[in-house]
């Protein structure tokens, strides 16, 4: 089979992959050792293969993977720093938005997707952003919850110094 070389940075790290061309990027980022994007349907509609690609939420599902050539792709995996999780991550924790867990990774990033762009959203807004995510555990309400609350929690620019608290 004719193969191809496949270029791009996931997590902050360029990567050069061998891949076919009809190689889905769901199949190459969970053979290049990304579980955290979960094989749900394959069909577009659960949510729990979403990625960050160039920042915005993609079902990796539905994408070729050559189709990410020089973009950039960010997995669940990528998003705490260190040992220091994500507000997102501390939030869904906090609120009880993560039972099984299959869910969590995808829908988290999808609510970073919309807090990058809106900072302090409606709960419809949040609602609207988690609509592509399916989960059979919680219900919508706990991780609604927490992505407003990851949104209203300071950013670490706007913490007040300790002297002047
Ligand atoms: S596995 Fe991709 S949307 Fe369900
Ligand atoms: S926590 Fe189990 S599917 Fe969402």
């Amino acid at each position: 089979m004719k193969m191809m070389t496949l270029k791009l940075q996931v997590n902050g790290r360029p990567q050069q992959w061998t891949i076919a061309p009809g190689d889905v990027l769901l199949d190459v980022l969970r053979r290049e050792g990304h579980f955290g994007v979960k094989r749900g349907c394959e069909t577009g509609e659960c949510g729990a293969c979403t990625v960050l690609l160039n920042g915005k939420p993609v079902n990796t599902c539905l994408m070729f993977a050559a189709q990410a050539e020089g973009c950039e792709v960010v997995t669940i995996e990528g998003l705490a720093q260190g040992e220091k999780l994500d507000p997102l991550q501390e939030a869904f924790l906090d609120h009880g938005a993560v039972q099984c867990g299959f869910c969590t990774g995808g829908m988290i990033l999808g609510a970073k997707a919309l807090l990058d762009k809106q900072p302090n959203p409606s709960e419809e807004e949040v609602r609207e952003a988690l609509a592509g995510h399916f989960c059979r555990c919680t219900g919508f309400r706990k991780p609604v919850e927490a992505v407003l609350a990851a949104a209203r929690k300071p950013k670490a620019s706007e913490d007040i110094p300790e002297e002047a608290a």
